[in-house]
């Protein structure tokens, strides 16, 4: 068996690796270790980017998105009992969609499937061989036999836990790395959104975040403890507590109801450079990590794909290795710059456990700096938005 672009990992950043891929005329499979259900069952991101919207109009898959997806033009900021509204387009004249992940990943799939693409699900001990030099393989095991592809490249879209990142010599590796010291809880409920933008709360209890997937659907996250548990968190205490670090107006048009889903992030920064090794590319969060404040993680898979494979085209369109030879430093550049962004926006925001009256104060007053100057509302828009790619 052979394939040009053997893809392990069937999330967003393989999904859409494959699609662009395939409108490239390049040949590629993904191994994927879940099934099917089990992807979509995972509630994860749900901004878009503007530029990941028009990557998906790309590739083709871009028609729910735009029936059902919801443009937001702002943000609102929230601290000391008062709402502070951040222009997005008026600063920067672009939006951002909302569109919960598991939608994108749905499209895919589907988009996939229809354009007669092969996926492997549950593909078992996946491993990779001989991508530093030479001619890669990808062996894995399904419905308890081995099997073995041959491929031009490798693309390791598996995740922060996947095997790809750590089938490369450790000393080929230089990681950075960030935990803190808290996670996000997150709830979502089959009730109308409290607002009709994000709110992202600053509040002495901790972080809130009130979000949502729908006219009819929100998505809630409260800043809690590294080592809590769902089970501490019945819905009526998740509620108490979210309206504790809402303000009044807030509190008074929340519509609370009982929760589809509920789960706990830990918050993490992290990069691994290079992006490349010989023919095998990482890409997506099996290379970085952001911790959610700003929403990046999926838009910063959704750019290096993109990065990747503009690259891949060029090799075998026009013959030239110079795309895959610069992309670890292409994508590491933007990678680097969300990286910045999303360590901001959750420094800014949080309670840092053991942290004194003065960092309190240093948030406040940069909170105050955005929402009263033009051009810190200018620098948040257009890291929100995205940078260009
Ligand atoms: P993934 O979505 O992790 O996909 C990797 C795929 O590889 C998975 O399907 C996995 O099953 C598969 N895989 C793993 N190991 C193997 C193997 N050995 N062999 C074969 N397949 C393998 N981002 C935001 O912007 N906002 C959020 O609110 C947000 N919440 C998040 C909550 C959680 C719990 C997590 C984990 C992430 C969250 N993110 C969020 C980040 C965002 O979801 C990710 O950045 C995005 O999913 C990255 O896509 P990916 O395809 O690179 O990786
Ligand atoms: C969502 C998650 C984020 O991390 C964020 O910054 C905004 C929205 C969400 O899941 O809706």
């Amino acid at each position: 068996m052979r394939t040009q672009v053997a893809i392990i990992g069937g999330g967003p950043a393989g999904l859409l690796l494959g699609q662009l891929l395939h409108r490239y005329g390049i040949d590629n499979v993904i191994f994927e270790r879940k099934d099917r259900d089990y992807i979509l069952a995972r509630i994860r991101a749900g901004v878009l980017e503007q530029g990941t919207v028009g990557l998906l109009e790309q590739v083709g898959v871009a028609e729910r998105l735009h029936h059902d997806g919801l443009i937001h033009h702002g943000i609102e900021l929230a601290f000391n009992g008062a709402r502070h509204r951040i222009d997005m387009t008026q600063a920067t004249g672009k939006t951002v969609t909302v569109y919960g992940q598991t939608e994108v990943t749905r499209d895919l799939m589907d988009a996939r499937i229809k354009a007669g693409l092969t996926t492997v699900y549950d593909a078992g001990d996946v491993s990779l061989h001989d991508f530093a030099s030479g001619q890669p393989r990808v062996r894995y095991v399904k419905d308890g036999t081995t099997h073995e592809m041959a491929c031009d490249f490798i693309a390791g879209c598996d995740g922060f836990h996947g095997v790809s990142r750590q089938s490369v010599k450790p000393d080929a590796l230089k990681l950075f790395e960030r935990v803190y010291p808290f996670g996000w809880l997150g709830l979502l409920s089959e009730t109308p959104p409290v607002s009709p933008e994000l709110i992202y709360n600053n509040h002495e209890r901790g972080f809130a975040l009130c979000s949502m997937r729908s006219a009819h659907r929100s998505r809630y996250y409260l800043q809690c403890k590294l080592d809590d548990h769902v089970d501490n968190w019945p819905d009526d205490k998740f509620w108490e507590e979210l309206k504790r670090r809402l303000d009044q107006e807030a509190v008074d048009h929340l519509v609370t109801g009982p929760s589809i889903e509920k789960s706990i992030a830990p918050l993490r920064s992290f990069v691994a450079e290079p992006m490349r090794f010989g023919r095998l590319f990482l890409a997506g969060d099996a290379a970085h990590i952001v911790p959610p404040t700003g929403a990046k993680g999926l838009n910063l898979a959704a750019s290096d794909v993109h990065y990747l494979s503009v690259a891949l085209r060029e090799f075998y369109a026009d013959k030239s290795s110079a795309g895959i030879d610069d992309y670890s430093r292409r994508a590491l550049s933007r990678v680097w710059k969300a990286e910045r962004f999303s360590w901001w926006m959750t420094s800014m925001l949080h309670r840092f456990p053991g942290t004194d009256e003065f960092s309190s104060r240093i948030q406040i007053a940069e909170l105050n700096y955005l929402i009263e100057s033009d051009a810190a509302k200018m620098s948040l828009s257009e890291n929100y938005v995205g940078l260009p790619y």
